[in-house]
């Protein structure tokens, strides 16, 4: 009852927005806001501010949303200087395209080291299928290749960047992933336990 409220809510400021012309700006799904703030419930951070929860989550910082659906599409939490738990909400922004959580280079600060542990990077992977970018340095993952691998291959074919340096990765570099055609930069540097046969690194023309 309430949901179906605020569905119809989100839809009639959707329209009057189109009507309006001069608003481009993307409507938060109600359900993605929510998620969003299930997220920062998690979080230890004070540089969330923006996620103030009566407003739109499309403005919110490190948030982009398809003007269209109103569905969260980018998730860029890093430099946020972020610890504690990825909340398993994060599994409702189903339509990401762009997820940013690597670390803060320069104060050397790892983002949400907990979270990964704890959710794992297979959860973390399992309901983004149209994810273009991953970055995630200095997440510790720790998990050798076959686990890793096959938790990345959840992504599927529209994976364009992925960038996991210094991730504690350790086994064989999964081969499928050049079977994603799409892939054009790969970065998974500084991880010194992993193997790969590195003649398969030429297969990937645009690299
Ligand atoms: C949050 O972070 C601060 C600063 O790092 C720390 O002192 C505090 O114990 C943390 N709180 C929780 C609940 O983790
Ligand atoms: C959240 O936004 C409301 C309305 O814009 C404002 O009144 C309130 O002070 C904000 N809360 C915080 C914590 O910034
Ligand atoms: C990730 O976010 C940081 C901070 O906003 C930015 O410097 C970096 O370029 C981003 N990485 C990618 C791959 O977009
Ligand atoms: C994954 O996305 C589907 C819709 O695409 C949704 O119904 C489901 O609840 C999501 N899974 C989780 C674990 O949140
Ligand atoms: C990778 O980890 C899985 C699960 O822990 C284990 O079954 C498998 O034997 C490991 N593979 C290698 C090559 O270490
Ligand atoms: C690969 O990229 C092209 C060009 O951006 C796009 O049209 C196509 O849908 C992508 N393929 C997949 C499987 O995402």
């Amino acid at each position: 009852m309430t949901l179906v409220a605020l569905v119809s809510i989100s839809f009639v400021l959707f329209y009057f927005s189109i009507n309006t012309t001069t608003l481009t700006q993307a409507h938060c799904l109600p359900e993605q806001h929510h998620s969003l703030i299930q997220l920062k419930q998690c979080f230890n951070t004070t540089k969330l501010n923006s996620w103030n929860v009566s407003t739109d989550c499309c403005i919110w910082d490190g948030i982009k949303c398809d003007e269209q659906t109103g569905m969260v599409t980018a998730l860029n939490l890093a430099h946020m200087f972020i610890s504690g738990e990825l909340n398993p909400a994060y599994l409702n922004l189903r339509l990401l395209h762009y997820l940013n959580l690597s670390r803060n280079l320069i104060d050397n600060v790892i983002l949400p080291q907990t979270g990964f542990e704890r959710l794992g990077l297979r959860t973390l992977l399992s309901n983004v299928t149209k994810l273009q970018f991953l970055r995630l340095d200095g997440v510790d993952i720790s998990l050798n290749g076959s686990e890793w691998g096959k938790a990345v291959l959840q992504v599927g074919p529209t994976l364009r960047e992925l960038l996991m340096v210094d991730c504690g990765l350790i086994g064989n570099f999964p081969d499928e992933i050049f079977h994603f055609t799409n892939i054009t930069y790969l970065d998974l540097s500084y991880n010194s336990m992993l193997l790969g046969q590195l003649s398969e690194f030429t297969k990937l023309s645009l690299l």
